[in-house]
């Protein structure tokens, strides 16, 4: 799906999916520019997080999920995709949460605003 932009002055909103794509057990991956995100429904909810793990930039999304938790691929670190803390395994920083949300059946993120 091409992503699709709605803009206002505070926030940007981008359509990467349809709610359909997502489930306990498949992430979804999207990319926007340069920008990869990872989707996770946990217990119904979902959660988007920056998909490149810190510690040698791996995509989260093809990683292992268990729950809140997704295990990157290459090395074995641990993240909660709801808050992207890094719980254990290779030491590294923690990712970014993005906003998300779910409007007529679409899955639409929250971009940052451009820097001026
Ligand atoms: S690339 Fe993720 S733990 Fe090494």
């Amino acid at each position: 799906m091409n992503p699709k932009k709605e803009t206002n002055s505070m926030s940007e909103w981008t359509t990467v999916g349809t709610r359909n794509q997502v489930d306990p057990d498949s992430p979804l991956a999207a990319k926007i520019g340069e920008q990869h995100i990872g989707i996770y429904d946990v217990d119904g909810t979902l959660h988007a997080i920056e998909d490149i793990c810190p510690h040698a930039h791996a995509h989260l999304t093809q990683g292992f999920t268990d729950g809140c938790e997704i295990e990157c691929p290459l090395h074995n670190a641990v993240f909660d995709v709801r808050t992207g803390k890094h719980l254990r395994g290779e030491p590294c920083s923690d990712v970014a949460t993005i906003p998300v949300r779910v409007v007529d059946a679409r899955i639409e993120v929250q971009l940052a605003p451009p820097q001026a």
